[in-house]
């Protein structure tokens, strides 16, 4: 089904509205004004606005189609416009598909690397991937350069994508996913590579960042690599990595290495395992940029490939996480905080005290913020609840065994980790926002990120037997819909 669109003029406006269902359209999360989401890409600060691309299929909210650059635009991360399409599969080199990237900016351009996806993914095998530049010196119109490909990478192919790109020193740095056949093993690995330029557009080999031992997958998609507190971090997206106990339970994972990095070598040294960043069913493909404020913020694509989510049928498909500060703990853990923008957004607070086991708070909009206190000692039950009580979630905490669970229901509905609260009180700040939940249990060290799809008022519900000492529930302002203006040049 393709969205009609019914474009209006409006004085110098545009104002395209797509036939999009709002009931389950995110209030305050980007999603694509109508059709398909995924990846995150070019998220940049530019003009002191940030500026966020993604994978975006504008035929259909139904499949992912032939990826083209979707963007957007945000002073506060929170109230986004959507901007023109800023490309689309026009070349040789990218006809079949405007895959991952991402962007810098320097003398008030933005540069935006891109993997051009040479053959329809259905031809696979017969498909090559190569590096791109693109530049805008608006903000807005993109202009593919004329050198491109800017790395072939023959020897890579044919899995070869995701550039992430950075300065350090006088040098260009780029991080690569690849995957590759281990002659030792007879198998298809997955790696990160890096590369090295000094004028941004000439790249060179620097060095294997790091590699599967064939228990960390096929493929590295979106790796992203960047100093934190002392340390580097390693974070992508594996594919190919099996279920183990309460990890992994997703068809693909996100998640990091930490370790030190000499940048006259370019060799990294892992100090730690590979960690799954994220407990949800919901969390692929991150992107990190480090702001004006240097802050190191995080957002990830808030979807799975292959769940059907019932959204598709409304004109759209995925959404963004909510952006998070990340910081590195003493335990070399990274940590997640919703980014402080999201006070702005805070309406009337629905409810503040003590609250007895059984008591429902009903939330307004299907959109709140919830902090919770309760008792290190003490199981907790909050369940967020739908019309339907199989489209409801239950998030708890199970004091005996020390585990945190989200349980939305249904087939598959049980994501769980081990945690225990490292101060004297149980602290949880959830995020409702009409078809997805996220969760930062603690500091921010255990988080969840899961799309749920509730049918008419969302309530939330003291379960269990035990009082929660604290539960404050804000309104969260809209701040996003399926419509976008653009001011026209005339
Ligand atoms: C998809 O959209 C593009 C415009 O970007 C259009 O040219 C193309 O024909 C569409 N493809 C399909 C299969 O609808
Ligand atoms: C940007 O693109 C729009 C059409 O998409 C065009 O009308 C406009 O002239 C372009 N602006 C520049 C500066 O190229
Ligand atoms: C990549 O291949 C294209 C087409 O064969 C060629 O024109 C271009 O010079 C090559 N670029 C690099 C960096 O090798
Ligand atoms: C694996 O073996 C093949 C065939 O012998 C060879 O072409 C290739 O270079 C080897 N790969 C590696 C990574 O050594
Ligand atoms: C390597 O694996 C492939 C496919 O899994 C198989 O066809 C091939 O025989 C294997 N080669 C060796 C040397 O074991
Ligand atoms: C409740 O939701 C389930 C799962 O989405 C669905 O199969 C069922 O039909 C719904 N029931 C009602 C009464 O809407």
């Amino acid at each position: 089904m393709l969205p009609t669109k019914v474009f209006i003029f409006i004085l110098i406006c545009y104002r395209a509205t797509a036939d999009v269902n709002d009931r389950y359209y995110p209030r305050y999360h980007l999603a694509p004004p109508y059709g398909w989401m995924n990846d995150p890409n070019g998220f940049s600060e530019y003009r002191n606005e940030y500026h966020l691309f993604y994978q975006f299929n504008p035929n259909s909210s139904l499949v992912p189609g032939i990826a083209h650059w979707g963007h957007a635009k945000s002073k506060d991360l929170f109230r986004w416009e959507h901007l023109p399409i800023a490309m689309y599969p026009d070349q040789w080199y990218d006809k079949g598909g405007v895959f991952s990237g991402s962007a810098i900016v320097e003398n008030d351009k933005l540069y935006l690397y891109y993997t051009g996806n040479v053959n329809n993914p259905d031809q696979y095998p017969d498909h090559q991937q190569h590096q791109v530049l693109a530049i805008s010196t608006n903000g807005i119109n993109v202009t593919k350069q004329v050198i491109n490909p800017i790395i072939n990478g023959t020897e890579y192919q044919p899995d070869f994508r995701d550039p992430k790109v950075w300065k350090y020193g006088k040098t260009y740095y780029m991080v690569l996913g690849n995957s590759f056949h281990d002659n030792d093993t007879n198998s298809t690995l997955g790696r990160a590579l890096l590369y090295t330029s000094k004028d941004k557009t000439q790249w060179n080999f620097a060095s294997i960042l790091d590699e599967s031992d064939g228990s960390l997958g096929y493929m590295w998609e979106c790796p992203d690599f960047f100093e934190l507190d002392g340390r580097f971090v390693l974070l992508f997206s594996p594919q190919g990595i099996q279920p183990s106990g309460y990890k992994y339970r997703n068809l693909y994972q996100t998640g990091y290495i930490v370790g030190n990095f000499d940048y006259k070598t370019n060799m990294f040294t892992p100090i730690t395992e590979f960690v799954e960043l994220d407990h949800g069913h919901d969390f692929y493909a991150t992107q990190t940029i480090l702001d004006k404020a240097k802050r190191r913020i995080l957002i990830a694509w808030m979807d799975m490939w292959d769940q059907n989510y019932v959204e598709a049928e409304d004109g759209f498909t995925g959404q963004m996480t909510m952006p998070r500060v990340l910081s590195l703990d003493k335990n070399n853990r990274l940590i997640q905080r919703p980014v402080k923008e999201i006070a702005s957004l805070r309406g009337r607070t629905r409810f503040s005290g003590r609250a007895r086991a059984g008591a429902v708070i009903r939330l307004r909009d299907k959109a709140a913020e919830i902090h919770i206190k309760s008792s290190p000692n003490n199981d907790l039950d909050i369940l967020i609840e739908s019309s339907n009580a199989s489209n409801s979630v239950l998030i708890s905490y199970n004091y005996q065994r020390g585990l945190v669970t989200l349980n939305r229901g249904g087939k598959d509905g049980v994501r769980r980790t081990k945690w225990r609260p490292e101060s004297d009180k149980l602290h949880l700040k959830a995020y409702i926002d009409a078809s997805s939940i996220e969760l930062f249990f603690g500091n921010g060290e255990v988080t969840f990120s899961s799309r749920f799809f509730p049918t008419g008022a969302v309530k939330v519900r003291i379960g269990g037997s035990n009082d929660v000492e604290s539960i404050t529930v804000f309104d969260l302002q809209r701040t996003i819909d399926a419509s976008y203006e653009i001011e026209s040049e005339d």
